[in-house]
């Protein structure tokens, strides 16, 4: 077991690892973003030194974009696909010879639908989407406020709290938990296996990182297989339910669908409540503007994920020779696609680096990525985020920080590990707030 995953490690991480140190050292802005000592903490200058390169920029491991139009037609091209990450990194003949030692189910591997292309991902994805439709999104609005409401009710307010542990967190685990029948008492399981798993992601990460996040992978099939055993006898109003009767689904695909779900329902949004927090109290002439023009909530959301995206980037492979860009990619090229980069083209949204939650256009970020791999959790994570970070404010209205924030050292994953605040004084609860 053990060597197969270092196997898989060399191949896919190690030497695109090597290769990103030493191209750091010597000062390349790209593998300082994905690899280096600064881009997890400060990837925005970053950008900016890649945008002025050009629209498509050649970096040590694959194509990159920053342009928001490149970027957005990129994701919509049926002439691009989406490939785990050994794929494009691995030489040849090593990536050969990792196929031949298959890794367990899981959110980056295929048959996840985030690493597949249609036809099969339609198969994977129709019939998880009909849990995600507005209307079945509606209907988790009252749970998202008790929960919400609940966890704001117990923060102390005498002493310094970790806001991400003890709230930006919670929210989300506890309704993807319900979503998907998993018992309360397991959350903290997850919020361990989540964050071993979520630097696998990533470009190069270090040997250590990868055997606790596949060794947490493990861990997480194990209890799947065994909850999706028990659901077949004993379904419930559940996700997985639903799939387990629905017997599409084989029980590696179940598994695949089930981690990523998990996965993607809670260490991403988690990073939007967060991340709005700091944005917020960074520019505090917007939060007056919030407090006296509240209406104005659903759109501070959609800044947020412009100006300050928990996911930073996402790949697509030529399938076939094709140009963009004024450049000609042949087949099995790939490009890194920069969410971040794409959300603050001067081309896309005027003034980009300014933060303004009353930005026309604010929504058309690609923080959810687009086409047919665009999100399938946004508007929960909207409705989620939107309802926190508000009742959170108005709850707290001296909140503040009480410390330095610690980032996560994650590339693809933008946001805090934890976030030392002071709450002040706990205003009385406001009417209940409108959809
Ligand atoms: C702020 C929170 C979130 C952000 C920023 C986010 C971002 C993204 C992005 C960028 C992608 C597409 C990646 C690509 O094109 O290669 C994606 C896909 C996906 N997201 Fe989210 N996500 C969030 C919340 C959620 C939630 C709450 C769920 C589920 C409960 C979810 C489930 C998924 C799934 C299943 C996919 C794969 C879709 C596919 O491949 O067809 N996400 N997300």
């Amino acid at each position: 077991m053990r060597s197969r995953y270092w196997f898989h490690w060399v191949s896919a991480q190690g030497i695109p690892r090597l290769v990103m140190r030493l191209q750091a050292r010597r000062g390349d802005p790209f593998a300082e973003l994905w690899g280096g000592h600064t881009g997890w903490a400060a990837p925005y200058p970053l950008i900016e030194r890649l945008r002025a390169e050009g629209r498509l920029v050649h970096t040590p491991i694959a194509w990159a974009t920053f342009d928001y139009e490149l970027c957005r037609s990129m994701l919509r091209d049926s002439r691009f696909g989406v490939r785990p990450v050994g794929d494009y990194t691995a030489p040849e003949p090593l990536r050969s010879l990792a196929k031949r030692f298959p890794l367990p189910p899981s959110p980056v591997e295929p048959p996840s639908m985030l690493v597949i292309d249609p036809p099969e991902h339609t198969r994977m994805r129709r019939p998880v989407a009909s849990a995600f439709t507005p209307r079945a999104i509606e209907r988790l609005r009252d749970r998202v406020e008790t929960v919400t409401d609940e966890l704001l009710a117990r923060l102390p307010t005498r002493c310094t709290v970790d806001l991400i542990q003890a709230f930006a967190v919670r929210v989300p685990i506890a309704i993807i938990s319900q979503m998907l029948g998993f018992p309360d008492e397991d959350q903290a399981r997850f919020l361990h296996w989540g964050d071993r798993m979520t630097p696998l992601l990533d470009i190069g990460i270090p040997w250590r990182t990868h055997r606790a996040a596949l060794s947490a992978m493990d861990q997480m099939n194990d209890y799947l297989g065994s909850h999706i055993e028990r659901l077949r006898l004993d379904p419930g109003e559940d996700i997985l339910s639903s799939l387990v009767s629905g017997g599409e689904l084989d029980s590696h695909a179940l598994a695949a669908t089930g981690s990523l779900l998990m996965g993607a329902g809670f260490e991403t949004t988690v990073n939007l409540i967060g991340n709005g927090v700091v944005q917020l109290l960074a520019h505090p002439d917007q939060l007056q503007r919030l407090r006296n023009e509240p209406q104005l909530w659903p759109n501070a959301v959609e800044e947020i994920l412009r100006f300050d995206p928990p996911v930073q980037t996402t790949t697509r492979t030529a399938s076939a020779d094709v140009e963009i860009g004024g450049v000609q990619l042949r087949e099995g090229d790939t490009v890194i696609v920069s969410l971040a980069g794409a959300n603050r083209d001067p081309g896309a949204f005027s003034d980009p680096l300014r933060f303004d939650i009353g930005r026309d256009n604010a929504r058309e970020h690609l923080a959810f990525s687009s086409g047919v791999h665009s999100c399938l959790g946004a508007r929960l994570a909207r409705m989620e985020a939107g309802y926190a970070l508000r009742a959170l404010f108005e709850r707290f209205p001296d909140l503040r920080l009480a410390g330095p924030l610690e980032r996560r050292r994650l590339f693809t994953v933008h946001g805090c590990a934890r976030m030392p605040v002071e709450l002040g004084r706990r205003a009385p609860v406001p009417e209940p707030i409108p959809a």
